[in-house]
């Protein structure tokens, strides 16, 4: 489990307690995932194509803010293509022989899934490079003068790299994948369409009205949206409701002080610090990220890309500028100065 220091926002993209039946959620198969259709048309030709030749996969880099389903696809990559997935991440291994140790147990054609891949050492990683163009794992038996070079040969795997960060992954590792895609966030259509093919598995009557509702304050998020599903439905049980109608999935997510574009206390504060300690000029991150005790990849990761999505944060070379549009949300529309004047229709 993925923890952060923002595991207390309903609204954090990471996984959090409660999340793990999200599995339950996830689509197994590419006609059944929601969104991403760029993705899947492409992903759909590449398998095909990879299962005709009767060989592996090549390599894949899925990038994109947290939440919009990277190990989703990972999972359903190894099924189309009727293999196994193993998963881990790049924390996770170490040294290079936890490496070697997990690569050589991969079977032919399998999916090494390996998530958060920016985060992987630098000593795994040059091992990784020959592992991933040849097959071959070169390691380093003994120690000093009497230290030997030795090659092992594995069977063609494919391997997933999953991460928030593409920009930061050293450019060998990236050239290194056949296959780089980038996911986006979803649009409130595709996420109305994403809770209510989770209501219907959780057996949970919602109207229409009420998964748009739900979907439009997920912030693009699938992973949002199935969690506000399930806490709006705790106000229903307490309620005594049997479905969650629209009127009582408004008043259980305002009560979790998640606004009607699903911004939350968080992204407010944020956004209130640039405008009013800041007086609205450009702000380097970690200013930001210091004003706001947060960490600047979780203002990064997590907060940015909807901020900048509804166009209510600009990133210049100079730093980060709150928009008119982030004014006009917040009610602040009188503390607009010159310099965002420009910026109004
Ligand atoms: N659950 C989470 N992400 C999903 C997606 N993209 N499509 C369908 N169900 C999902």
């Amino acid at each position: 489990m993925i923890k952060d220091n923002m595991d207390d926002r309903i609204i954090t993209n990471n996984q959090i307690d409660g999340d793990e039946a999200e599995n339950s959620l996830r689509p197994k198969i590419l006609s059944d995932y929601i969104g991403q259709d760029k993705i899947k048309a492409n992903l759909s030709v590449f398998i095909e194509a990879a299962k005709k030749r009767g060989q592996p996969l090549d390599h894949v880099l899925l990038y994109g803010p947290p939440g919009l389903g990277k190990t989703t696809l990972s999972n359903i990559i190894a099924n189309e293509l009727g293999v196994s997935i193993r998963i881990t991440s790049g924390p996770a291994i170490e040294r290079v022989g936890d490496l070697a140790a997990l690569i050589t147990n991969v079977g032919e054609g399998d999916v090494l899934f390996l998530d958060e891949i920016h985060r992987i050492n630098k000593a795994v990683e040059e091992v990784l490079y020959p592992v991933m163009e040849d097959f071959a794992l070169d390691l380093i038996i003994g120690k000093g003068p009497s230290a030997k070079s030795m090659r092992l040969n594995l069977k063609p795997f494919t391997l997933i790299g999953a991460t928030t960060r593409a920009g930061q992954l050293t450019g060998p590792l990236r050239d290194r994948f056949g296959i780089i895609l980038r996911l986006e966030l979803y649009t409130n259509e595709e996420l109305d369409k994403i809770v209510r093919r989770s209501a219907k598995i959780l057996d949970i009557e919602a109207e229409k009205d009420t998964s748009l509702e739900i979907a439009s304050r997920s912030r693009g998020t699938p992973r949002i949206a199935n969690r506000l599903l399930k806490r709006v439905r705790d106000f229903a049980v307490v309620a005594g409701d049997s479905g969650i109608g629209l009127k009582l999935a408004k008043k259980a997510l305002d009560s979790m002080e998640i606004d009607n574009l699903g911004l939350d206390f968080t992204d407010r504060r944020m956004l209130e610090t640039m405008i009013k300690k800041f007086s609205g000029k450009a702000v380097g991150l970690d200013t930001i990220a210091a004003a706001i005790n947060e960490e600047t990849v979780t203002i990064e990761d997590v907060i940015e890309p909807y901020l900048l999505q509804l166009g209510f944060i600009a990133r210049t070379p100079r730093g980060r500028v709150a928009m008119p549009l982030a004014y006009k949300h917040l009610g602040l529309e009188s503390l607009i100065s010159g310099q965002q004047v420009g910026f109004l229709e």
